[in-house]
């Protein structure tokens, strides 16, 4: 798999088995992981993951959790044993339990990439003030980063808007995983803090989790292999830019 299809998650956002395994036939080999979230697992369950695992997908499990720490650690020891390679936390939960999340985590064989999830990138500047928070978004995400980063994780989901901010403050170790993807001209729809795709890689992210635009697209697999080459561009361009000039 090309380093750019393995930056690409599709979030299976269905609401049921039938039509993500569709999704995963349709995708597979396109696409670096698959994201199953609350929609689909609440109704599907562990077993969908196995399914869809055994057929040598990765992964991505987005259960944000988000509970006392004791709770949070059993519930990331059960999701390590389905031999899922990514896995979100809620840094709102707070240190210890971001602690006990990545304790848990650590003890499981095969360890899945532990993500802490900012603010949600469906959050406006409103939706965050009136949470009582003080300060912009990219404020408060880097405070709740600046948390996870503590407890010792090394990856973090944020709104596109956020990565120069975070990459600045966290290098290149930390992975930086970005929903809020719509590429040119999608309708936004619930998200609030978005940009293209391109926009997101050469800002510095390391994923993009990308759902509605994927799905709902005419022929996925052309919307998907379309993605991966904008992905493609964007990354020899960061390369490039990255690179010292011969000139100096
Ligand atoms: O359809 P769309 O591309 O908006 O889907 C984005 C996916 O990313 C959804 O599955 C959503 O749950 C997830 N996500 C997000 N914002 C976060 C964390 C995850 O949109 N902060």
């Amino acid at each position: 798999m090309t380093d750019a299809r393995s930056r690409l998650i599709v979030a299976l956002d269905h609401p049921d088995r039938a039509s993500a395994l569709r999704t995963v036939h349709r995708l597979s080999g396109r696409v670096g992981y698959f994201k199953l979230g609350l929609e689909i697992f609440v109704r599907e369950g562990p077993r969908l993951v196995e399914e869809i695992r055994d057929t040598g997908e990765r992964i991505f499990l987005d259960l944000k959790l988000h509970d006392i720490p004791n709770t949070v650690a059993g519930a990331v020891r059960s999701a390590c044993k389905l031999g899922v390679k990514m896995l979100t936390v809620h840094a709102a939960g707070g240190r210890h339990m971001l602690e006990a999340a990545r304790a848990a985590a650590e003890g499981s064989p095969e360890p899945p990439l532990l993500l802490a999830v900012t603010a949600l990138t469906s959050l406006s500047a409103e939706d965050i003030s009136s949470l009582g928070v003080n300060g912009s978004p990219a404020e408060w995400v880097a405070v709740l980063a600046g948390i996870a980063n503590q407890a010792g994780l090394r990856g973090l989901v944020a709104s596109p808007l956020e990565i120069l901010r975070l990459r600045a403050a966290f290098g290149t170790e930390m992975r930086l995983v970005i929903p809020g993807i719509r590429p040119g001209g999608a309708a936004t729809q619930d998200q609030s803090r978005t940009a293209e795709p391109r926009a997101a890689i050469l800002a510095g992210a390391d994923f993009l989790v990308i759902g509605r635009p994927i799905l709902q697209a005419a022929d996925p697999a052309q919307a998907a292999d379309k993605i991966v080459a904008e992905i493609e561009d964007a990354l020899r361009e960061r390369s490039r830019i990255q690179e010292p000039s011969a000139s100096g």
